[in-house]
């Protein structure tokens, strides 16, 4: 189900930036979880001015003892001790601890595959909990969020559309691949940012395709669109995979980290960034 949303964001100046961040895949309570990396994260977000962030599912780990993976693929060995004893309820607690410092900064919490198992069998469903404990609104697994940018005492107005789905391919080798499905899915969807996540790969980049201004004699213009594959915080994870059957096969570590667009409304312009860090 697509969830649809409007902001209104000011910010300051004809230069004036504001930042927006995807945080995919954190997988919060295993002991996996780079939670020092995400740390680092949320104080970056924190203190970065003019900065807003989502949530892009996958936020806690919500495998618990029932489900088919638990036993069966020793997940149980990797949850930590306080999530053993008490598994859905303090998986959103952590997370929602974590993220608290910048709860005001956020847009809203999609859910991933990870939450959606909770929801269908464990009676809670996650990630609304953690969007109302966060004070912001649950965006689904696919958002969309209507960014009306407002200049500072100027009646200049910009619009930039931003599309999220929680995964568009599943199985992909490598960031490419991802990369790929997600530009393919412009063809349905007409967004200015797209952002996808699931396979834990980190990539973000900015096409510039062009368009006729409205101008007489009319112009070619460059219109940026945003695409970013959104990371991941989970330090064992297996590239690519998410599947509990590849996890137990050694593989080279996932990049730690997430994208970032930084949007300069008034020139309608969009740099990617991707904020890394390695545990
Ligand atoms: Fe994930």
């Amino acid at each position: 189900m697509a969830e649809a949303i409007v902001r209104d964001i000011e910010y300051t100046g004809r230069n004036g930036t504001v930042t927006i961040v995807g945080l995919f895949d954190i997988h919060y309570g295993a002991r996996a979880c780079a939670e020092d990396a995400l740390a680092e994260t949320v104080e970056r977000i924190r203190t970065t001015p003019d900065c807003l962030w989502f949530g892009g599912g996958d936020m806690g780990e919500f495998i618990i003892p029932g489900d088919k993976r638990y036993q069966a693929q020793g997940v149980a060995r990797i949850h930590k001790p306080e999530v053993q004893a008490e598994p859905t309820t303090s998986m959103i607690d952590g997370i929602v601890k974590a993220l608290w410092p910048i709860r005001t900064q956020c847009l809203g919490i999609m859910r991933g595959n990870h939450e959606r198992t909770i929801a269908r069998t464990g009676g809670v469903a996650p990630a609304r909990r953690i969007a109302e404990w966060l004070g912001t609104v649950y965006l689904g697994e696919q958002a969309w969020i209507a960014l009306n940018f407002k200049r500072a005492n100027s009646t200049s107005t910009q619009r930039f559309v931003l599309w999220a789905q929680h995964g568009v391919s599943t199985r992909t080798k490598n960031a490419e691949t991802a990369m790929a499905a997600l530009a393919r899915t412009r063809e349905h969807f007409d967004y200015d940012l797209g952002w996808a996540g699931h396979v834990h790969f980190l990539d973000a980049k900015v096409k510039t395709p062009l368009e006729l201004s409205n101008e007489r004699p009319p112009k070619l213009r460059q219109r940026p669109v945003f695409l970013a594959i959104g990371g991941c915080f989970r330090k064992d994870h297996p590239i690519g995979y998410d599947d509990y059957a590849d996890q137990m096969t050694p593989r080279e570590p996932s990049m730690l980290g997430c994208a970032a667009a930084i949007i300069t409304p008034d020139k309608r312009r969009i740099k990617a960034e991707q904020w890394t860090f390695w545990g």
